[in-house]
């Protein structure tokens, strides 16, 4: 690592501890307090992920990296501060958040990502820019902490937010990582796949969530990947359901009953079909026997095709035909 990226891993060390001691120990650190509690984050995780707070004044973090011999133009270039427009001086880029360290894969904070505290103040998360030490599409929240444990599982679990992951971990489901609100990329699977070949997907169950849980789906198959996809009832997310229902009932029922790729694709492509119509229906059918022609493997073909067979009341023969003529016309 290069002296000038040494020295930006110090300051975001330095930074983090700062915000988590104003967070727990402070007055000002109160209201915030309040919030990630109410919130039902319980004080083990907030330790844990060394959640933290950044006071409403506009250089704390300018005047407390100073003090520890950081240059302006250093933590300009970490990101951590911004130049003002009349180019006289700085000001902190995270002002009056909730501050969630980003750590690399050896387990540095490299970045933050700070949650607003109010409906109106938008973003609701305010990230670290690009910087020689953070590249938001090649780290996966929370990879550091669940290395172990992935391996140990056998497979990853992957969420949207980082309020997931904590809710998860503090659940006991420790192999838990994060996309920040990204897609997935070919860099994420790389990562992944030094701890595993298999990665369950539980993301957010609105229209966003299921499209970005398909389209990741489809590159961690082009990848290889064992895929499987966790759901959730309609609206919620990860740290919303375990919040409602519990621990216990993530584990059994979200984690423990996550759709094999296929069968998770079957119920996508249902989602924008009045199934009740009968026009819509049998378009639902066609698509669903391209999509199983497209199988390689005949047991699992035959599976589900006495699935559609039986929901929707028809001749097995039929399906078995049509489906030998899709593969036929495909070789
Ligand atoms: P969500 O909107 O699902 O947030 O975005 P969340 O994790 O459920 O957060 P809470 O529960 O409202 O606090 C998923 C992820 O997308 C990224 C964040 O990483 C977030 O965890 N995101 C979202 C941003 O980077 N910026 C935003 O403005 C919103
Ligand atoms: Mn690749
Ligand atoms: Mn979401
Ligand atoms: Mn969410
Ligand atoms: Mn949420």
């Amino acid at each position: 690592v290069p002296p000038h990226e040494q020295r930006m891993l110090k300051a975001h060390e330095l930074l983090g501890k700062f915000y988590h001691h104003l967070l727990m120990n402070t007055n000002e650190g109160a209201g915030a307090l309040d919030y990630v509690t109410s919130r039902g984050m319980a004080v083990e995780s907030i330790r844990k992920f060394q959640i933290g707070y950044s006071l409403p004044e506009w250089d704390i973090a300018v005047k407390y990296l100073k003090q520890h011999g950081f240059s302006e133009g250093e933590m300009e270039q970490a990101g951590l501060i911004i130049k003002r427009e009349n180019g006289e001086g700085y000001f902190d880029r995270f002002r009056n958040r909730l501050m969630f360290p980003l750590t690399d894969m050896k387990g540095n904070i490299v970045a933050f990502s700070a949650r607003s505290l109010s409906e109106d103040d938008h973003p609701k998360y305010l990230n670290t820019p690009e910087t020689p030490i953070f590249n938001k599409s090649s780290l996966l929240y929370n990879y550091y902490a669940a290395r172990s444990e992935v391996r140990k599982q056998g497979f990853a679990l992957l969420f949207e937010g980082f309020a997931d992951v904590i809710s998860a971990d503090h659940a006991g489901v420790k192999n838990g990582t994060a996309v920040m609100g990204t897609s997935l990329t070919d860099k994420h699977i790389h990562l992944l796949r030094r701890l595993t070949d298999s990665v369950t997907i539980c993301f957010d169950s609105d229209h966003a969530g299921i499209e970005a849980a398909y389209r990741a789906g489809l590159l961690l198959i082009q990848h290889g990947m064992e895929t499987k996809v966790a759901m959730l009832p309609q609206g919620l997310d990860p740290d919303d359901y375990i919040q409602k229902y519990g621990a216990e009932k993530f584990r059994s029922d979200v984690v423990g009953n996550a759709l094999a790729w296929t069968a998770f694709k079957l119920q996508y492509l249902r989602l924008d079909k009045n199934l009740q119509n009968e026009g819509e229906r049998l378009k639902y059918i066609e698509e669903v026997m391209k999509e199983l022609s497209t199988l390689g493997n005949p047991v699992e073909r035959d599976l589900y095709t006495r699935q559609v067979a039986e929901e929707f009341s028809l001749s097995l023969e039929v399906l078995q035909d049509q489906l030998e003529k899709l593969v036929a016309s495909q070789r």
